[in-house]
């Protein structure tokens, strides 16, 4: 048997060395005259051991890591085309325990199988969701979607379902269904990974979305800063055309459905769905009002399913096992699994994907491993930009989209921030601030002016100028942006501000600047 070790081709991993450990591994296959094939797999996002290198051996699969191009030479000698011994050994990569604690439904086959590879995708359960889709009545589809409990992973938890049935049942002669990729919050990477390690589950998910929908022609806006995610697409359409996978009879059904794959213009707010929706038209990324809802008139003016990356990836398992299968896991309305992304200060930082429930402590603390720097963890931010700042006094709160709105926080795309002590949430409000006032499409007041005021109103206080009358102007801008915001942008930036202020309050009370100057 001709020895296989994969090696990821995943951005990430990239960005931490790969593709010198490839050379590496490559150099040396050939210097000893051993024959091998290398595939560059996806990560399986456990990203404080990229690059991970695996092989694979007659009792499965042995994974190493970090490896760096340095340990190379060493591995060979310790054996490890069969799995030997070595600084690096970590044994089987499903046993790893960050890996072996995860749910993994939608990202169940990244990291493991060759991306482009539709016989991998296959042997690991691909395509089982839209062959049964395809089989089926449109409504039928779109009722064991609702059913399934699927909330759009996007950011607003919206029933993935309704969305649907809203595009299915609205009549026109041509419909459209679009993937945001756009993935601009920070500490979020799952879009990227799933495109990256498993490009044909989005275009499943894709396929049985226009089946439900009667949609023929699908888009996926993909942020500009990801130019591996939009060639891996590219391809990964290109092959799914060639085995009519996508075209004319998907599946060899009556059904047609075809793919597009475009690359954003850089802003953050073209992620917001009209103005993507504007973006993709050609326009400026500038926000809609609504109504119209993009499912009755969105792209083109033509009803339109618009849904994250996550929400369409999710939909192939759903299709696959059932709508009970997958809204067993969960709780409350909080269904199915929730890839969450664990970065900033963070000790072991990645892709943790695992039912809902879980709380922000276990994740933190447990998963997390707490910070890098060792220090105590201050603050989390949930969500994103727009996410609020969470105490340890709140790491009971389960990961759910109803209790974090509870504690006035959000789930969003599920990115999270680990923040240590030495953080200053006053610096991370103003910063909140500045960013809407950055990002701002200018189309409505609060949120173009606003947030400016806000930067002015939170430097006075920084300069200890009447601190808590400061307070109680930022407190009433907020409300402003918050209730009079066209768009989340606007609307969602008090979330950051208000938690900074509210759970950190010690960081808002600088001394005077003339006290601090002496
Ligand atoms: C400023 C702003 C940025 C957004 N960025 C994204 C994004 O990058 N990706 C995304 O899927 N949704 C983003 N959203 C949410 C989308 O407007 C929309 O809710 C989502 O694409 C719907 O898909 P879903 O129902 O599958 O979540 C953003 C919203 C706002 C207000
Ligand atoms: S809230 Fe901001 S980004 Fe949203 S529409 Fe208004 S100005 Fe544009």
């Amino acid at each position: 048997m001709i020895p296989r070790i994969y090696i990821p081709g995943d951005s990430g991993a990239l960005a931490l060395g790969a593709e010198k450990v490839a050379k590496a591994i490559e150099k040396e296959l050939a210097d000893r005259g051993i024959e091998a094939k290398i595939v560059r797999n996806g990560s399986r996002g456990a990203y404080f051991l990229e690059p991970m290198v695996e092989v694979a051996t007659e009792n499965g699969r042995v994974a190493y890591g970090p490896v760096k191009p340095s340990d190379v030479k060493s591995l060979f000698d310790s054996g490890f085309l069969t799995g030997g011994h070595h600084k690096r050994w970590l044994g089987a990569p499903d046993k790893i325990p960050f890996l072996a604690r995860q749910t993994r439904l939608t990202f169940a086959r990244c990291g493991v199988i060759n991306p482009l590879s539709l016989d991998h995708y296959k042997a690991h359960g691909g395509l089982k969701g839209l062959q049964n889709a395809v089989a089926m009545a449109p409504a039928d589809i779109v009722k064991q979607v609702t059913e399934s409990g699927l909330r759009g992973r996007g950011g607003a938890g919206f029933p993935t379902g309704i969305k649907w049935k809203t595009v299915l049942d609205t009549i026109a002669d041509k419909k459209y269904i679009v993937c945001n990729a756009d993935e601009g919050d920070s500490a979020t990477f799952a879009d990227r990974m799933i495109m990256e390690g498993d490009p044909f589950v989005l275009i499943e998910g894709m396929a049985i979305a226009g089946v439900a929908t009667g949609a023929t022609k699908g888009f996926v806006y993909i942020r500009s800063e990801y130019p591996h995610a939009v060639a891996m697409m590219q391809k990964a359409v290109e092959a799914a055309r060639k085995v009519g996978l996508l075209g004319l009879n998907v599946l060899g059904s009556p059904h047609a459905f075809d793919m597009e794959i475009r690359v954003g213009a850089g802003a953050y707010v073209c992620g917001e769905e009209t103005s993507l929706l504007n973006s993709l038209e050609g326009k400026r990324g500038v926000v809609r009002a609504k109504p119209p809802l993009p499912a009755i008139q969105g792209l083109f003016g033509k009803p339109t399913v618009i849904n994250n990356v996550i929400s369409l990836a999710s939909v192939p398992v759903i299709m696959d096992k059932g709508a009970a299968f997958y809204k067993d896991f969960g709780m409350g309305r909080s269904r199915g699994t929730i890839p969450i992304q664990i970065a900033g200060n963070v000790r072991y930082g990645g892709l943790f994907e695992a039912a809902f429930g879980m709380t922000l402590g276990e994740i933190v603390d447990d998963i997390g491993g707490g910070t890098a720097t060792g220090r105590p963890v201050k603050a989390v931010q949930v969500g994103g930009p727009l996410g609020a700042y969470f105490p340890r006094s709140l790491f009971d709160t389960p990961f759910d989209y109803e209790a974090f709105a509870a504690k006035d926080g959000l789930i969003g795309h599920a990115g999270i921030t680990v923040f240590d002590d030495t953080a200053d949430m006053l610096k991370q409000a103003r910063f909140a601030m500045e960013f809407c006032a950055i990002e701002s499409c200018g189309k409505c007041t609060p949120c173009r002016i606003g947030s400016t005021r806000g930067v002015e109103t939170i430097d006075k206080i920084a300069r200890g100028s009447e601190p808590e009358k400061q307070i109680e102007l930022v407190t009433d801008l907020c409300n402003t942006m918050k209730f009079g915001s066209l768009c989340a942008l606007g609307g969602f930036t008090p979330y950051p501000v208000m938690s900074a202020i509210n759970h950190f309050r010690e960081d808002f009370k600088p001394a005077p600047v003339a006290e601090a100057a002496e």
